[in-house]
């Protein structure tokens, strides 16, 4: 049964919250609340909670956005990188890491260009990507130069995951500490540097 509801013109009025939890802060008698929690004073949790998945662990992370995994690759050019993504997803109500995406250890950010360039498994591809560039303080200058193509490139794709991925890519790739270092701050990556940024500048209000 349905019925129209008109909206009351007598507004209740409700007083200003007394105080923000959770770090929340009180701005105009309105809380704003910190990426995990949410409600009128932030006493919402608005996260996953640290679980393990898929015999892997991954730390509490608020809905929405992607966690990786505390286990890392053992060796090699990969050695310290995490094994798995996942992301916080909200499932009717339940938040829930999504199944966790795993990094093929031995990959190096140059074969999955070459493999980019020949589009295989672009899922994969887009997803190791990612992995390879979430501790952007580890990068070497080659480092984002690839992937800063790699994305480029998934960019182009039909699959939204793939897309997504791309686009966690980029924002890590911002937080490389070698585009700040000006030794290694090279006309290559002066201009990977200036395309992320507008990428982000023209595509924030379609991904955010
Ligand atoms: C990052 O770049 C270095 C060389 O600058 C290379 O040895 C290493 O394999 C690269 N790492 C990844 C994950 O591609």
């Amino acid at each position: 049964m349905t019925h129209s509801s008109t909206a009351s013109s007598a507004a209740p009025t409700r007083p200003p919250p007394v105080e923000c939890l959770n770090g929340g802060l009180l701005l105009d008698g309105v809380c704003l609340c910190a990426d995990d929690w949410k409600g009128d004073t932030c006493s919402e949790e608005n996260f996953c909670k640290a679980e393990m998945v898929d015999g892997l662990n991954f730390p509490r992370t608020p809905i929405g956005w992607f966690s990786y995994s505390e286990e890392v690759c053992p060796e090699g050019s990969s050695a310290g990188k995490p094994r798995a993504a996942t992301r916080c997803s909200n499932n009717n109500g339940s938040l829930a890491f999504q199944h966790p995406q795993r990094l093929q250890c031995s990959l190096t950010l140059s074969d999955i260009l070459k493999n980019v360039r020949n589009a295989v498994d672009p899922e994969i591809l887009a997803t190791s990507a990612q992995i390879l560039t979430s501790r952007p303080e580890e990068l070497t200058a080659e480092n984002v130069t690839a992937a800063a193509e790699i994305a480029n490139m998934l960019l182009l794709s039909e699959s939204q995951s793939v897309k997504t991925a791309a686009v966690a890519t980029v924002s890590q790739l911002l937080n490389a500490s070698v585009l700040d270092n000006t030794e290694e701050n090279n006309a290559t990556l002066r201009s990977t540097n200036f395309s992320l940024q507008r990428f982000i500048s023209e595509n924030s209000i379609k991904y955010s």
